[in-house]
């Protein structure tokens, strides 16, 4: 069977274990799948597979005022092969000084390749244990931190995944490789790392304790004047003064709730407290599952509640990638495709619970839970149809092929949504929520602290449900296109409710259109959608832009949109703000000086979440011109983070 290469899992019994209980065809089918990628991570330099990584100290000083972070990093190895040299990434850091076993070493820099960086060598002794401590300091070409002025003093923040954990500290910066840390912090302002915080005596010094094994790309430092609120009782939200009260509001009322539903679909939170910690707006995502302090993006308070889902998701990492871990990037769908699944029935859980609450019966409940569930899924499938037509063939396949390539490039709505599908095609096929939900339990337990590949997570499928006789079922499933090929899977029935009443009103439009060019009177008002949820607005506008891919629209007609609809023309939400505006600039024949056009350029320039920044200078591009995309980009381009800045120089074709 196949050795995997994790620190933690003991593969000589768990393979015993797995072969006594699948029979030859199934282990073909495994070894088949297994030897369709990778064994090793490409995207690492280290020689990870020699080592196990017992412990882990990392100290990170921060100065305000070199821009830089400097440290040390002490590792307990045990050298599993006897080899004499220990290999780790590095990506234009400084290397300042390498011990082992407490002696000064003289260690060798490669030259730097453009996407993985230098490999740090360093000779080492034979010996089983080894105690190797590494001191550095970061560049200005550091691509894992941003320096920033905060609202209320300086401000650093880091975001190592996929593969920038290298830029900070040496180390295998391969998901692959686990270890517990102990965290030192030090900085004038208040510091938060990936762990539990301990009590410190030491001025302008904080500890930090993580004693679960966590990958590099977990390993986050935050600097600032920050304050917190609690919005639950095992969970505060930070954030710097001005906006407390705004972040508490937000998440007080779902927080311990999400918990609750989570535990009951998996099992117990297992890392004691859930913070998080809302970054300024230059944060590029809409979250990041920091353990114990997920980072979340500013644009989540809206003041409505309506993007606790973030919250969620980032919540059902604790399980779904941070227990259970993909083994290198080519895997990713197993961290977020999982992730996108338990957020559903986290989404759906609560609107079954809303209704019972509301004195609906439990029939009833589960129905409109499930209802909540399909919309949200019916959302996903567009976004999967949209990559699928739109982004690199290569990566639209579910297990990639990241061999001398850069996973920020193979990043998009492909492994959040195929492999959603996937687990819900499973889920269908394999007896609906009652018979899948057992295989939820026993896949996170069993794969707990560990980093695993496909191989591993269908070679489960078969050991959980061949005993239950359901083997043919997985048989029948076509693992070759599932796993590998590009494009779409099979679609899904889905219960359309809550997706048909958008449909029928913009299809309203549609034949409004298609019969008048006359516009004096225009049959649609705001109170036509009042009944709308947060979620249907928004399927409701991004319908209105496809079809008026195909369908002629007069721009005198787009220009009376926001009289039309003024709760979309006023709103803040950039959920709804980002397509409002992609269908008035692409279809209005808006001129770059217009005010609509102005005040969406500037609020592109203070929104660093790349969900909306991309897409929103390729609205520019071609709503007005790519001239006027690049003159705008350029005003705002210092403010983005070095990764946003340099996905929106792709789109732009300015590298
Ligand atoms: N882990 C991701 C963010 C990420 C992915 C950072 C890849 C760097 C590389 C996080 O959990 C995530 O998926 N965030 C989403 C939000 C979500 C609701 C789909 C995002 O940022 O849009
Ligand atoms: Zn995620």
């Amino acid at each position: 069977m196949f050795f995997q290469p994790d620190s933690t899992t003991s593969s000589k019994s768990l393979n015993l274990k797995i072969r006594m209980s699948v029979d030859t065809t199934t282990e073909k089918l495994i070894e088949k799948i297994k030897n369709k990628s990778h064994q090793l991570d490409p995207t690492t330099q280290s020689n990870y597979t020699n080592f196990k990584v017992n412990n882990t100290q990392l100290t990170l000083n921060v100065s305000f005022d070199s821009k830089t972070i400097s440290g040390s990093v002490k590792y307990d190895l045990t050298n599993k092969t006897g080899n004499n040299e220990l290999t780790l990434d590095t990506k234009a850091l400084i290397i300042k000084k390498v011990s082992v076993n407490d002696s000064e070493i003289s260690f060798k820099l490669s030259n730097s390749h453009s996407i993985y960086g230098s490999s740090l060598h360093i000779p080492i002794p034979k010996d089983s244990s080894l105690k190797v401590e590494i001191e550095f300091e970061t560049t200005d070409k550091c691509t894992a931190i941003q320096f920033i002025q905060g609202d209320t003093g300086p401000y650093v923040f880091s975001q190592c995944q996929a593969i920038h954990a290298r830029s900070l500290f040496p180390c295998f910066d391969t998901p692959g490789v686990k270890s517990p840390y102990k965290f030192i912090g030090k900085s004038p302002a208040k510091v938060t790392m990936s762990g539990r915080p301990q009590p410190s005596t030491e001025q302008n010094t904080y500890h930090f304790n993580q004693p679960i094994p966590i990958p590099s790309y977990l390993v986050s430092i935050t600097s600032g004047y920050l304050q917190k609120a609690p919005i639950g009782p095992r969970s505060d939200v930070y954030c710097e003064e001005p906006n407390l009260k705004k972040c508490q509001w937000e998440f007080e009322q779902d927080m311990e709730n999400f918990l609750q539903i989570a535990e009951s679909l998996v099992f117990d939170y297992e890392w004691e407290r859930f913070d998080s910690l809302v970054l300024p707006s230059s944060f590029p995502y809409g979250g990041m599952e920091i353990p114990n302090m997920t980072q979340l993006t500013p644009t989540l308070i809206c003041g409505d509640r309506t993007q606790v889902t973030v919250m969620a998701h980032e919540l059902a990492h604790s399980w779904s990638g941070n227990l259970v871990t993909n083994c290198s990037w080519e895997h990713f769908w197993l961290n977020e495709g999982w992730t996108v699944y338990l957020e559903r029935r986290i989404v759906g859980a609560i609107g079954a619970q809303e209704a019972r609450n509301s004195g609906k019966s439990d029939e009833e409940a589960i129905k409109i839970g499930e209802q909540l569930r399909h919309f949200e899924i019916i959302g996903g499938w567009s976004a999967l149809v949209d990559t699928c037509e739109t982004f690199d063939s290569q990566f639209t396949k579910l297990v990639w092929d990241l061999d001398g390539k850069d996973p920020d490039d193979a990043f998009s709505r492909i492994p959040y949504e195929k492999g959603f599908f996937l687990l819900f095609q499973l889920e269908n096929k394999l007896g609906g929520v009652k018979d899948f939900d057992p295989f939820i339990k026993y896949y996170f337990k069993k794969f707990r602290y560990q980093s695993l590949n496909t191989a591993q997570f269908i070679e489960t499928l078969y050991e959980f449900y061949e005993p239950k006789g359901k083997k043919s079922i997985l048989d029948n499933i076509n693992w070759d296109k599932e796993l590998f090929e590009s494009g779409l899977p099979e679609k899904p029935v889905l219960d359309t409710t809550l997706a048909d009443q958008v449909y029928s009103y913009g299809d309203k439009w549609v034949e409004f259109i298609k019969n008048n060019d006359n516009y004096d009177n225009i049959p649609f008002t705001q109170e036509d959608i009042k009944s709308f949820k947060g979620e249907q607005d928004m399927l409701f506008i991004e319908y209105l832009v496809e079809k008026f891919k195909s369908q002629k629209v007069s721009s005198e007609l787009i220009q009376k949109f926001p009289s039309i609809y003024p709760k979309y023309a006023n709103s803040q939400n950039g959920e709804i703000l980002s397509p409002w505006n992609e269908l008035l600039i692409i279809n209005g024949n808006y001129k770059s000086n217009d005010k609509i056009v102005q005040d969406f350029s500037k609020w592109l320039g203070k929104t660093g979440r790349m969900k909306y920044a991309r897409p929103g200078y390729k609205v520019l591009k071609n709503g007005i011109s790519l001239k006027f995309a690049i003159e705008q980009f350029n005003k705002h381009k210092d403010f983005y983070h070095p990764i946003c800045k340099s996905m929106i120089e792709k789109d732009l074709g300015l590298i």
